[in-house]
């Protein structure tokens, strides 16, 4: 299948935007398969900032086609927005270029207040979600009372669903949580209004995919937050609520398991992460700071700080495994510059055991006491250089150190936000 796929190898935020666009060069429909606005990808080209929560990154492309598929949770009035402010700026003006799943699920005002108010009584157990109602709108499409954009379209069955489920949303909201009821005309005519700017995009994407396969056209799978997220091989229950690893591009996109071309796991050459769970190598003096202000580490979707550590190979080894990653695109790379001893974590220690897996169980990774190797820094900056000889000598060490412990071949190191600012290696 000439398909490629990009997925976050740590806890999100590695970069995915800058590598997706860069990709998109080469594709012609580029594919959102699962999370919702949870996500945030930031890409920077020239002077403009663009920030992206649903649309896939390939829209600055022109011409490329965007796909959101049956996986992803859609707030349709942040898409919307999203469209509007994109449209604005000259993206998207054909209709025909954006393309979004009938059968995706949508999210509405209850599953955000119910992520919101859990979130608050959990107190200081919470998961530190985006409060962007992903879990909750999750559990209702497994649960199978979710309200899919085929519903939404349809007046008579939106206003069943609807009815239906606000009855026992708002038992949930007053007797548990101790919330506000919600008033069904206001979400039903709002919806109403967001169904009739969607119609137009709304199509069978999984069938779209299929014929685009066979007629030769290349698709990027665009991943969102990252595999140590995942709800299944993540740092449960410190996760999001959806299958983030590459697997998820069969099921969230409806594309079957042969033969692509190739997946790429996206990864910083420190590590992050938003949000509560363990994080074996976090840094949280000076030197997190360091990694938080240089490398501008705030949220893209909340603002908020994210917590800043050293690389951690057991993961990146963890995320090369599960998500068979063909190749590694290492990010922000400038960010260490000035930097020195720099400490990569090759192992966990806890209990009177070397570990060099991640263990299941929270309690014992939030013990783990990092083994850490140390390498020399550098000092002059990186953004100039275009090729693995331009980068100084200890930088070249660090990258091929790195690439031995995740033992997966680099494929791009990115020195700098803008997308010129890239060494390509394969
Ligand atoms: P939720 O996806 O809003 O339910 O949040 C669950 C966890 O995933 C929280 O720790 C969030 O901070 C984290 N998370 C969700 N989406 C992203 C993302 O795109 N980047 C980084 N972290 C994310």
């Amino acid at each position: 299948m000439p398909g490629v796929i990009v997925v976050g190898a740590q806890w999100g935020d590695e970069g995915k935007g800058k590598v997706v666009d860069l990709l998109a060069r080469d594709a012609d429909i580029v594919v959102r398969f699962g999370g919702g606005n949870n996500a945030g990808h930031t890409l920077l080209v020239g002077e403009e900032r663009t920030v992206l929560h649903l649309i896939p990154a390939g829209v600055l492309h022109q011409g490329k086609i965007c796909v959101i598929a049956n996986g992803v949770v859609i707030d349709p009035e942040v898409l919307i927005a999203e469209l509007t402010a994109l449209r604005q700026r000259g993206y998207l003006t054909d209709d025909a270029c954006l393309k979004i799943s009938d059968e995706a699920h949508v999210i509405l005002p209850y599953h955000k207040a119910i992520d919101l108010a859990r979130e608050r009584l959990r107190g200081k157990g919470e998961i530190g979600t985006t409060g962007r109602g992903i879990g909750p709108t999750y559990e209702d499409k497994m649960a199978r009372t979710g309200i899919r954009v085929v519903d939404l379209l349809d007046e008579a069955v939106f206003r069943e669903k609807l009815e239906r489920n606000l009855e026992e949303k708002n038992i949930y909201l007053r007797s548990i949580l101790k919330e506000p009821a919600m008033e069904f005309a206001a979400i039903f005519d709002a919806y109403r209004g967001y169904a009739d700017r969607l119609r137009r995009y709304v199509t069978d994407t999984a069938l779209y995919l299929h014929q685009a396969i066979d007629a030769g056209r290349r698709i990027l799978f665009e991943g969102a937050q990252g595999t140590m997220l995942d709800v299944d091989h993540g740092t449960y229950p410190y996760v999001t609520s959806s299958n983030t690893v590459a697997g998820a591009v069969c099921a969230g996109a409806g594309v079957g398991p042969g033969g692509f071309e190739a997946v790429v796991g996206i990864c910083k050459a420190y590590t992050t992460r938003v949000g509560n769970g363990p994080f074996p190598t976090e840094e949280r003096g000076a030197i997190g700071e360091r990694l938080r202000e240089t490398g501008d580490e705030f949220g893209a979707t909340t603002g908020r700080p994210r917590r800043c550590g050293w690389f951690d190979a057991v993961l990146v080894r963890r995320a090369a495994r599960l998500n068979g990653l063909t190749g590694i695109a290492l990010t922000k790379l400038d960010v260490l510059t000035g930097l020195d001893p720099l400490r990569i974590c090759v192992a966990y220690r806890a209990r009177g055991e070397r570990f060099e897996r991640v263990p299941a169980s929270t309690r014992l990774l939030e013990e783990v006491v990092p083994e850490y190797e140390e390498l020399p820094g550098w000092t002059p900056p990186l953004t100039a250089a275009r090729r693995l000889e331009d980068l100084p000598a200890n930088a070249r060490r660090y990258v091929a150190r790195l690439e031995e412990l995740a033992a997966t071949p680099f494929t791009m190191i990115s020195v700098g936000a803008e997308r010129e600012e890239t060494i390509i290696l394969g």
